[in-house]
């Protein structure tokens, strides 16, 4: 049977009295998008710094591709997990044009400027940003913004991408244009939201978490048909109401 691309086995993260993660295990198989969706402080981003390597768990151990990330004795780092993450910030430098962007990352391991070139211009192709290589980001929309981050994150070719609220400022027509888009990558990729609409629209893989727990895990059909807990219930008549609606 083939490795899971992530395995995330029992992790647990307290911040002073907040338990921010409790017990928290799932597995991600390659090329599939897992959704993550729950209320505002329920631990998502803490969950993506933990796989991203951006935050040691208090517990528990996390699996890239079969090979151990954290325990005793054993820590990679972030820049040699394969991770790309995109914050809710979005995180662009102000003094870099697009391409200066994109591009530091391939010239910090050492990809020549050709390459480089021809490497941002690919990308930016399929993201239909060609034409704004040379701006600046405070030149650009917010929705401009959100794909030079993602532009920055696929130019490295991550094993997994995370995506951490990525269009919380959008308007509907942008974000539903971005999940259509992440929806074609071939990659493997957490999407964190507390959008059920987003989380919907983006299908596949659906976890559900609340208060640092992870509720249910499945395909977003049967949970919808199956709720596992009362939280998960509760969602699932929302979300009729968005179906409907
Ligand atoms: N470095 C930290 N120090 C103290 N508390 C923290 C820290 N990071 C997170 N927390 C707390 O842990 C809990 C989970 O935070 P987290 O940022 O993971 O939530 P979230 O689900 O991403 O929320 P949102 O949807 O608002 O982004 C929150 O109560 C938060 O205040
Ligand atoms: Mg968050």
């Amino acid at each position: 049977m083939k490795i899971p691309l992530l395995q995330v086995e029992r992790i647990r993260q307290h911040f002073g009295d907040t338990a921010a993660l409790v017990d928290v295990s799932f597995e991600l198989p390659e090329d599939q998008i897992l959704t993550i969706l729950g209320p505002s402080g329920c631990g998502k981003t803490t969950l993506l710094r933990i796989i991203a390597g951006l935050q040691k768990p208090d517990e528990g151990t996390v699996w890239i591709n079969g090979q151990k990330m954290n325990g005793t004795g054993t820590w990679v780092a972030p820049q040699q997990r394969s991770v790309g993450m995109i914050f809710q910030t979005l995180a662009l430098w102000p003094h870099l044009t697009v391409e200066g962007n994109i591009g530091l990352g391939l010239k910090a391991r050492g990809i020549k400027k050709a390459d480089r070139d021809s490497t941002i211009e690919e990308v930016l192709e399929k993201l239909q940003m060609v034409q704004h290589l040379k701006r600046y980001p405070h030149t650009l929309s917010v929705g401009e913004q959100q794909r030079v981050a993602l532009a920055r994150a696929l130019v490295l070719q991550p094993r997994l991408l995370l995506l951490d609220e990525p269009f919380s400022h959008l308007d509907l027509d942008l974000r539903e244009d971005l999940i259509t888009l992440i929806k074609g990558l071939t990659a493997t990729i957490i999407f964190v939201t507390h959008d059920q609409h987003d989380a919907l629209a983006m299908g596949g893989l659906l976890a559900i978490m609340c208060k640092g727990r992870l509720e249910q895990i499945g395909k977003q059909e049967e949970i919808l048909q199956n709720p596992a807990t009362e939280f998960v219930r509760y969602f699932v008549r929302r979300s009729t109401g968005l179906f409907n609606g």
